[in-house]
């Protein structure tokens, strides 16, 4: 049985003040509606310690958007791994597509970071997804296979429990455009038979496979529906109570 996990992205979104705020009420919130599935929240690193404290004896786990590929150094401005776990970050965010197409992060360089977070034993969230533009040329497959195969290399099968996908069509993101819960149904199917081929059938079977582009309100019940949809990342519609709790409760 696959539990499902929804988080929520908040991007470069929150003050630690406003975030602090929200997430306090988010934990009443999802106290109160006696949500029961995994979430987690990633604020902007700067806001973490507040929403840490704000979410402290809720079941809310509070991960990172990104971390950097060493322990330490002379890496101006990057934070490192040592540094979230000291806040009580157990989970990083990695290869999220805007890393990817902003910062020009390579599936080479996100692996990097894969197996440095592992050997700090943090969980991931690797997220992988294809442009529109690789979809209508028939890409979908093999930029998604490269974008696992490549994001888990060296990765061994004992370490892919701390390991979620999120699968995120690019052009789905911050969109309004969600792909159809059959499209993700079909490309969480294909991500899961890649990781198979890579590990074995129980790891893919047990792998937590999130769908990630306007999730919302109204759309989380029907995608979660899917046999191979275990989970949401959520970005836009995390940022409030209003919109975030209807997605966490999508089985109630
Ligand atoms: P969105 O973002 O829900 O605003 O489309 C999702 C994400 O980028 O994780």
């Amino acid at each position: 049985m696959r539990r499902p996990y929804i988080a929520g992205n908040w991007k470069m979104n929150m003050t630690p003040s406003k975030g602090a705020a929200f997430a306090a009420e988010l934990a009443k919130a999802v106290k109160e509606a006696g949500v029961d599935c995994k979430i987690m929240i990633a604020p902007p690193f700067v806001t973490i310690p507040a929403v840490v404290e704000a979410v402290k004896g809720s079941n809310i786990i509070v991960a990172a958007q990104n971390m950097n590929d060493h322990t330490s150094g002379a890496y101006t401005g990057e934070v490192a791994p040592d540094m979230l776990k000291d806040l009580g970050v157990t989970t990083v965010i990695l290869g999220h597509s805007e890393r990817r197409s902003y910062y020009g992060e390579s599936n080479e360089f996100i692996n990097k970071k894969v197996k440095l977070a592992l050997a700090e034993k943090m969980e991931v969230v690797l997220c992988v997804g294809e442009t529109l533009e690789e979809r209508e040329a028939g890409k979908l497959e093999s930029v998604l296979s490269s974008q696992i195969v490549d994001g888990l290399k060296d990765v061994a099968a004992e370490e892919m429990k701390a390991i979620t996908i999120a699968y995120e069509p690019v052009w789905a993101i911050g969109t309004g455009k969600t792909a159809t819960p059959e499209d993700a149904d079909a490309a969480h199917a294909f991500i899961r038979s890649v990781v198979k081929k890579m590990f074995n059938s129980d790891i893919a079977e047990n792998l937590i496979i999130q769908y990630g582009g306007s999730v919302n309100a109204s759309n989380a019940k029907a995608l979660m529906a899917k046999e191979n949809i275990d989970g949401a990342l959520v970005g836009g519609a995390s940022l409030s109570v209003e919109k975030f709790l209807p997605v966490l409760t999508f089985n109630k």
